[in-house]
């Protein structure tokens, strides 16, 4: 044992602040019948009543690991040194498992589950035994689900994240998971790889257990979940494969057992300093661009107002030092060997960037777990003077054609700017026709045909929370084959109302609400129509006029309005009844007033 170890043992050996919320199932003094009935199953695999009875913590183990989440799969593994660790330090570990999510396989898209997965979370934590949960994080959605029900009941919990996977190459090349998908789509398009081609090259990105190696929304999710104060410092990078991984769950199960003690519940870590702390942070990793939409969620479970305002005012003028792709080079290995986070937060803490009394989940502040603690690999991670990128923020944009949508600078290439953005007359500013597809199958029906050339704003609708359960991540397109095979060396701008994925390193502007299933003026959109899209004034504008705006609108509405895809379960069609706009975090609203639950 450590000596940090020990003392975090022997500080924990003072009765709890506070009589366990698991003593109201198992120790029940005026109906003892009920204890026994509530404690008696548990017995079933060889718990004795002794350790259900004796009053130590009972602690969760959120399970989002199975075959059919093949990203977190690891943690059924993991999940052994957990328990081990919640052992040593004197609780009861009960492992259950979460509604499944698998970003790339689940269809319409794995967002429409992470408002299911958030809801059974919080009935099973409410409606069980439980006085502190570790959840067991990854893939995109697992992290924001389990931390807006941990939001909810607000009861004592951690996140374990289960890492990323080792590097993926072809060859000496660094080959990343989920980026490597756009690569081998133009590629292929551009007639220079065969169909076996696209598949090896893609599966080439994914080489061991662990969720994607690059800083896609599970990098950034996992990052932000430690940056926000409810993971141990330094947890998140750590490859899944690698030995600290499974010593980081150990300690992580110690850590839980602790915080029960303390009392320490994620409404005393995730405060509004907190999340400003994890938007200063998303900038400064070249987090995704779904990160808006998870940790407002988050906010809104537990109470604190933040919006997307504050991701542009508190995000925008910090700077991009980490290399990894897609705005980078690197991958998970030499991101987790550079420092990993301690080593950005420490680069934000040394300019005085970041609220540095924030509490996080081992009883320390963010700067007490990260002062100090800079790169050595400055390939990787980059001094704060010397970044990838200045103003590397995402923008909140807003204009005539929606109320609110963002657009991550980070990703813009020298090759678009050059194109869009570099005309002396219009700085950061330029106007170009529009082609609209009504959502991917459209896309891919009409891209060749359609009259797209190097200037066209490809615009993609019908792929909101509403128009497409869930809203897809397609918003970001590749230009025609034609345009590719003629050496086309910028992705072409997209705007839409749905998501893009986070490994995507397209210069999109998305998640734009209202959106037009929601009859937004996006559903108004023709192809041709031109677009103006200014990046100082955060605008963009139909260029047509007011009195041609109404007359498309009545006619709009006279048809019915925009028709967008059928349910085709019952949860879709619970999802479109109950769900709000992206820019609101695509939560339940009737879902956020059952805060703080467990402190009642
Ligand atoms: Fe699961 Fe990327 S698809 S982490
Ligand atoms: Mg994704």
């Amino acid at each position: 044992r450590t000596k940090e170890l020990e003392e975090k043992l022997s500080s924990m050996e003072t009765s709890p602040k506070k009589s366990l919320r698991s003593s109201q199932w198992l120790n029940k003094p005026d109906d003892l019948a009920m204890s026994a009935l509530y404690a008696d199953r548990y017995m079933n695999y060889g718990l004795t009543s002794e350790e259900l009875l004796s009053g130590k913590p009972i602690i969760g183990i959120a399970q989002s690991g199975s075959d059919l989440a093949p990203c977190n799969q690891y943690h059924t593994t993991l999940a052994k040194r957990v328990r081990e660790g919640i052992r040593t330090a004197g609780g009861i570990a009960i492992e259950f498992p979460t509604h499944p999510i698998q970003e790339s396989s689940r269809r319409p898209t794995a967002t429409l589950d992470r408002n299911l997965s958030y809801l059974s979370l919080v009935e099973l934590l409410y409606a069980y035994p439980f006085d502190g949960v570790v959840l067991l994080t990854g893939c995109d959605k697992t992290t924001p689900a389990m931390l807006m029900a941990a939001s909810t009941m607000n009861i004592p919990a951690i996140c374990l994240n289960v890492g990323p996977m080792l590097n993926g190459y072809d060859r000496k090349a660094l080959i990343g998971s989920g980026t490597v998908v756009w690569k081998a789509r133009e590629l292929h398009a551009a007639g220079e790889i065969d169909d076996t081609g696209v598949f090896d090259l893609v599966t080439k990105g994914t080489p061991s257990v662990g969720h994607c190696n690059t800083m896609g929304t599970a990098s950034t999710m996992n990052a932000l979940a430690e940056a926000l104060g409810m993971a141990l410092p330094g947890s998140a990078a750590i490859p899944a494969p690698y030995r600290e991984r499974a010593q980081c769950a150990y300690k992580t199960g110690v850590q839980i057992v602790e915080m029960v003690h303390a009392d320490r519940k994620p409404s005393d870590i995730m405060t509004r300093e907190a999340f400003e702390n994890a938007i200063m942070v998303n900038t400064a990793i070249g987090g995704s661009t779904n990160a808006p939409i998870h940790l407002n969620a988050i906010a809104k479970h537990i109470g604190v107002k933040l919006d997307l305002d504050d991701w542009d005012n508190i995000g925008h003028s910090l700077p991009l030092l980490v290399n990894l792709q897609p705005a980078g080079e690197y991958l998970g290995e030499e991101y987790h060997r550079a420092g990993g986070l301690q080593a950005v937060i420490a680069e934000l803490l040394d300019q005085g960037r970041l609220h540095e009394s924030a509490l996080t989940a081992n009883g320390k502040t963010i700067r007490e777990n990260n002062a100090g603690k800079h790169s050595w690999d400055r390939r990787t991670i980059k001094e704060y003077g010397q970044p990838m990128l200045k103003d590397a923020g995402f923008l909140h944009i807003t204009g005539n054609l929606f109320d609110s949508a963002i657009m991550k600078t980070s990703v813009i290439s020298e090759e678009f700017r050059k194109v869009f953005l570099e005309d002396p007359n219009d700085p950061n500013a330029f106007e170009s026709k529009a082609v609209v597809f009504d959502g991917p199958e459209d896309y891919h029906k009409r891209i060749e045909t359609a009259e797209v050339d190097e200037r066209t704003i490809l615009v993609m609708r019908g792929t909101g929370p509403l128009g497409y359960p869930g809203a897809a991540e397609v918003v970001n397109m590749t230009a025609p084959g034609r345009l590719l095979k003629k050496g086309l060396k910028y992705s072409l701008p997209c705007i839409g109302d749905g998501r893009q994925s986070g490994t995507s390193g397209s210069p999109s502007i998305l998640n734009a609400s209202p959106e037009a299933a929601a009859n937004g003026n996006l559903a108004i959109l023709k192809d041709g129509d031109k677009l103006r899209v200014d990046l100082t004034k955060r605008k963009v504008n139909i260029l047509i006029s007011a009195d041609e705006i109404k007359q498309r609108r009545e006619e709009l509405m006279a048809r019915g309005g925009y028709k967008a895809i059928e349910s085709h379960t019952p949860y879709q069609d619970l999802f479109r009844r109950e769900v709000g706009p992206l820019s609101e975090g695509m939560v339940f609203p009737r879902a956020t007033k059952f805060q703080r639950v467990a402190q009642d």
